[in-house]
């Protein structure tokens, strides 16, 4: 990595630091930002903060088993790669470098419309490991079909649709940093391939969005007549928008604020997580992202009732530590950081973690 640390070496706690010296400014400005005064982006680490776990002594935690099944798949570990967009902009091995590692670990990720691989060249090296596609909806219809038919030709077993952006939030850092997402930013998917509107633009008395801002939940019913695929609503922040995803068949539900980087003053994900569960029952899968950087983190969000945890920022920035080998350490870390704090608190298996694991739940 640095001629004083290798990779080998290097723990959790370096990763964003090393990252910050080997990517762009501009990029880096991209990955970190979060939107307004960045409240929801800082609120989301809290929130994992100020839970405490409660130790458990003298329980034979001898084997420790992270496999866990997502919508049918059994993948490695409880976490997944949550869908994040260029990413070549942060090392050459790009997308298909996260899947070459997730496929070495066995690791769920997902994929964003925005990538800067294509989704077939990412399907290529992933083999037979289980990958999500996330779509954005895009202002001709037929386009965003069309990626769900490629999607599901190339084998990807969800369609992840993302609810929360029918605008971009106010990213003053990244517009600081100068960096647009916008057509300078090459796109893998293919030149049709928009990224979601940047703001609102003036128009008399109103302010109007690009067409995909007027869909509404039947927009999933309509993704549901194109593709056999389950979705996955990702965007979710309380109990009534849950029920709706659910009303319209979504089999899993991502409890998300975009890594804080869509409404400024959005609750942590963690905080809003208990209301989610306690609404989808067991209708459908339940997943959380947002802040979680550890294998604590992981351990606090299962216990209150998630299905698996999304990790964002930190496989960018493993990716910029050292491409798919930098990721593969991550996720080498990440394991065995969970299975580590599994033992300590007393639990041998992810079904076995639940409430009783928080000291302070709420
Ligand atoms: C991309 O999807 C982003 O949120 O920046």
């Amino acid at each position: 990595v640095d001629d004083w640390r290798r990779l080998e070496d290097l723990t959790l706690s370096e990763f964003e630091s090393v990252a910050s010296k080997r990517v762009q400014e501009r990029v880096w400005a991209y990955i970190q930002g979060g939107s307004g005064e960045e409240r929801t982006l800082r609120a989301n680490r809290e929130a994992f903060l100020r839970r405490t776990v409660r130790p458990r002594a003298l329980v034979d935690v001898s084997e420790l088993d992270l496999r866990t099944p997502f919508l049918g798949h059994t993948t490695a570990a409880p976490f997944f790669v949550s869908p994040m967009a260029y990413q070549a902009e942060v090392h050459p091995d790009g997308e298909v470098g996260v899947a070459r590692a997730a496929r070495d670990h066995g690791i769920l990720a997902s994929y964003s419309t925005l990538s800067s691989n294509s989704l077939e060249d990412i399907a290529t090296v992933s083999r037979s490991t289980p990958r999500w596609f996330q779509l954005y909806l895009q202002p001709d219809p037929l386009v965003g079909e069309r990626l769900v038919q490629r999607a599901e030709a190339a084998e990807y077993s969800a369609v992840v649709l993302t609810v929360d952006t029918p605008v971009l939030g106010v990213r003053d850092r990244q517009t600081i940093g100068g960096f647009a997402m916008d057509s300078s930013v090459p796109i893998g998917n293919g030149g049709e391939v928009l990224p979601p509107a940047r703001a609102p633009a003036q128009q008399g008395n109103v302010y109007r969005l690009r067409d995909e801002a007027s869909q509404t939940w039947g927009v999933i019913d309509r993704l549901r007549s194109h593709t056999k695929l389950p979705i996955v609503v990702k965007g979710i922040l309380s109990a009534e928008d849950a029920r709706q995803a659910l009303a319209h068949g979504a089999k899993g539900i991502l409890v998300s604020n975009h890594g804080g980087r869509q409404l400024d003053g959005a609750p942590a994900t963690l905080d809003v997580l208990p209301e989610v569960v306690t609404a989808v029952g067991k209708d459908a899968e339940v997943y959380v992202d947002g802040g979680a950087r550890r294998g604590t983190d992981i351990l606090i969000a299962l216990a209150l009732g998630a299905r698996g945890v999304g990790i964002g920022r930190p496989v960018l920035w493993a990716l910029a530590v050292g491409g798919a080998d930098g990721v593969r350490r991550y996720f080498e870390l990440l394991k065995v950081e969970l299975a580590t704090v599994m033992a300590l608190a007393g639990v041998r298996s992810v079904a076995e973690i639940d409430r009783d694991v928080l000291r302070d739940p709420g």
